[in-house]
């Protein structure tokens, strides 16, 4: 790209959160308010903390990527949001016992004047939650309408420069990609019949990039993983990514994954299980939703382990993955993994991880990157889907003639490449 057209960010960045009462937004939320008073510090966001090397090694040229790259301040943030329910982001992250009490003192009036809007909801997509909070138009088309009325109206009264859609809002039924899904214009015949083929995130989605709005979807629905949403996207200049936020067994999966195909060790079992006590738990207790979030996580061993090109290490594995709901835990999942692996003449051993982790505090620095950098793309003049944030997802988007690719290093390297190309410096690949 010619650098020179980068717009700068002026002006303020409305982020609205789909989903804004969830333990994963109001933890974003709340977090980004902390952190832009002074009260906390943004662990685990790289647009924060994170450096760049630039030039060659001997240059000892190691900016922070938020000094060196044109990203919206914190300051300039504006939040807002939908949600099925109408308590306001106080409310709901006090419900979520993610963030303690006195942090939340912290930035409690900011939270309460946060209001959801109302929610394009149908349950037969969500079926452990009773939205409330549901706008009552009459197709999928005109609910789509409305929420662009929505972002128009959050835009105006907000005086935004520039909107943000992220998706942090319950995983939906499990939805097969069928022909409706395949051209925009039997995309948007199906919204106006109301048909059962199109997700309430659909609405969202299609609300958002036709106003020219980026769109992320953290949780691993279809939605914008479609060939219809790819040309939208495309035709609005508007960048799309997801799908599902790669936060804590799956992050350690494509990191451990690697990590043994680099050495030629052979694997043939892996066996991951969660508990986890929070409302998406109970919503992943629904057997529809789990297999949404089932298809999102076994997809990542096969892609990094190759076993067409390494049959004997690779071709025989017994891939597992269970979510237990288990309230005592709340937001505090534990996910077990036992890995069956085998070495030099077939000898076996075994890798175990208990990564005791909080979902949301590791989803909430995902949230912000996505946000500053989805608006980064967007004023890069990037669309559609964009490779380069793979780094943050578990089932990364790509067309049907790509590959994705989910080794954790390569993603990173990815994304500080194009960074670099964004600001006019050398790519970098590490053959000097
Ligand atoms: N926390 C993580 O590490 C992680 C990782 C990957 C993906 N995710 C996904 O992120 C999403 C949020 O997780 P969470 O723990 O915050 O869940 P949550 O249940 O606490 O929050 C979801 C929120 O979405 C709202 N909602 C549901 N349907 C909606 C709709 N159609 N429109 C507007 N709002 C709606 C719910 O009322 C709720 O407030 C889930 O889909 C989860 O699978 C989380």
């Amino acid at each position: 790209m010619d650098n020179n057209q980068l717009k700068k960010p002026e002006g303020k960045l409305g982020v609205l959160v789909v989903g804004l009462g969830g333990a994963v937004s109001t933890t974003f939320v709340a977090g980004t308010l902390c952190v832009r008073k002074g009260e906390g510090e943004p662990i685990g966001s790289i647009t924060q903390l994170a450096t760049i090397r630039l030039g060659k090694r001997e240059e000892n040229r190691f900016p922070r990527i938020k000094d060196v790259v044109p990203l919206a301040e914190l300051n300039d943030i504006v939040f807002g949001g939908w949600d099925i329910f109408e308590d306001n982001a106080y409310e709901g992250a006090v419900h979520a016992e993610v963030l303690k009490k006195e942090d939340l003192e912290k930035v409690k009036n900011e939270l309460e004047a946060i209001k959801p809007m109302k929610a394009v909801f149908d349950q037969d997509f969500v079926k452990r939650l009773h939205g409330t909070w549901v706008k009552q138009e009459e197709t999928r088309w005109d609910l789509m309408m409305a929420v662009r009325e929505d972002i128009k109206n959050f835009k105006i009264s907000n005086n935004c420069d520039r909107i943000v859609v992220i998706w942090c809002a319950s995983t939906e039924i499990y939805l097969p990609m069928s022909d409706v899904h395949r051209d925009l214009g039997t995309l948007e015949a199906a919204m106006k019949n109301n048909s059962k083929d199109i997700s309430p995130s659909m609405c969202y989605a299609y609300a958002a990039i036709s106003e020219g709005v980026p769109f992320i979807m953290g949780a691993p629905n279809l939605c914008i993983d479609i060939p219809a949403m790819w040309q939208l996207s495309e035709k609005m200049n508007v960048p799309i990514c997801g799908k599902d936020f790669k936060t804590g067994q799956t992050m350690m999966k494509t990191v451990l994954a690697p990590a043994f195909k680099t050495r030629m060790l052979g694997l043939n079992g892996w066996f991951s299980t969660n508990i986890l006590g929070n409302r998406d738990g109970e919503v992943l207790d629904d057997p529809d939703s789990f297999k949404t979030k089932e298809v999102s996580k076994l997809s990542v061993i096969d892609t990094i382990l190759q076993p067409d090109l390494y049959p004997m290490l690779y071709g025989n594995i017994y891939h597992k993955v269970r979510i237990n709901y288990y309230p005592p835990r709340k937001d505090d999942k534990e996910g077990w993994d036992n890995i069956d692996i085998f070495g030099w003449l077939n000898y076996p051993m075994q890798l175990k991880v208990d990564f005791l982790c909080k979902d949301s505090i590791l989803a909430a620095p995902l949230c912000l990157d996505l946000v500053l950098f989805s608006d980064l793309a967007k004023r890069c003049g990037f669309s559609g889907i964009q490779y380069w944030l793979s780094f943050y997802f578990k089932s990364p988007m790509h067309d049907e003639s790509t590959i994705p690719e989910h080794d954790l290093f390569i993603q990173y390297i990815k994304l500080k490449n194009t960074l670099r190309k964004i600001i006019g410096e050398q790519t970098i690949d590490f053959l000097e």
